[in-house]
């Protein structure tokens, strides 16, 4: 079986990290969520005092924390200097500030260098979900998605996946959704945005199931 590189973009709430894992568990692919290796950075700019407002303090320290990433799609893992940070990565507080460190130059070029030596290494092949993969991260990626849904429908799941005191109502929900698109689309350095060779699947009357089968037909096309 020949080695592929998918590559997954889009919005957040469309289903890129569900669909991804599942595709890559059913191809026997490994999986690469690069979303939460920009949360896992910025977890460690808020807990080391760095005011994540301020770029030139971001580029300053970003090259310090170790941070490593498991490629099982059955069993993601992220961490920080050895410590696990699946939970503090996902808190609202991280999701409201991750746009400003994601989107300084030197952060980037220091997570794409990890991203790359990733796919490098996987033997039989990687879905990496994102914003720039197909653009920026593998452009020579050997299938490119771009899936997109309505912003209600993202906001629905986003509120869905939120628990405890996390949780939001919807209004609010979408208002943080379309502001942090917004940032992720309009900054300079490899904004959210779709390759020109991407197929884009739009999600918002899909079923999960449907949007996996719709991607594992694509990968198949393909290799
Ligand atoms: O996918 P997720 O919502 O976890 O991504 C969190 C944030 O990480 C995005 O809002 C974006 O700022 C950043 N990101 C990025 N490039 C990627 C993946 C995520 O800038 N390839």
């Amino acid at each position: 079986m020949e080695s592929v590189i998918v590559a997954i973009d889009g919005p957040s709430g469309t289903g890129k990290s569900s669909t991804s894992r599942a595709v890559a568990a059913e191809l026997g692919l490994s999986y690469l969520d690069t979303g939460a290796q920009y949360r896992a950075i910025t977890w460690w700019m808020l807990t080391n005092g760095i005011d994540v407002d301020d770029p030139g303090a971001v580029a300053a320290v970003c090259g310090k924390p170790v941070i490593e990433s498991g490629t099982d799609p059955l069993a993601p893992a992220i961490s920080v200097d050895g410590a696990d940070a699946a939970g503090p990565i996902r808190t609202r507080e991280v999701t409201s500030r991750v746009s400003a460190v994601s989107a300084v130059p030197e952060v980037r070029a220091r997570i794409t260098g990890l991203q790359r030596a990733i796919a490098a290494a996987a033997e039989k092949g990687i879905v990496v979900e994102g914003r720039d993969i197909g653009t920026t991260v593998l452009p020579g990626a050997d299938v490119k998605i771009f899936l997109t849904a309505s912003p209600e429908a993202r906001a629905a799941r986003r509120s869905g996946e939120l628990k405890g005191s996390e949780a939001a109502d919807l209004a609010s929900t979408r208002e943080a959704l379309i502001r942090r698109d917004a940032a992720d689309s309009s900054r300079k350095t490899s904004p959210l945005a779709k390759a020109g060779d991407a197929v884009e699947v739009d999600t918002t009357d899909l079923t999960l199931p449907q949007v996996i089968e719709c991607v594992v037909a694509l990968v198949e096309e393909k290799r």
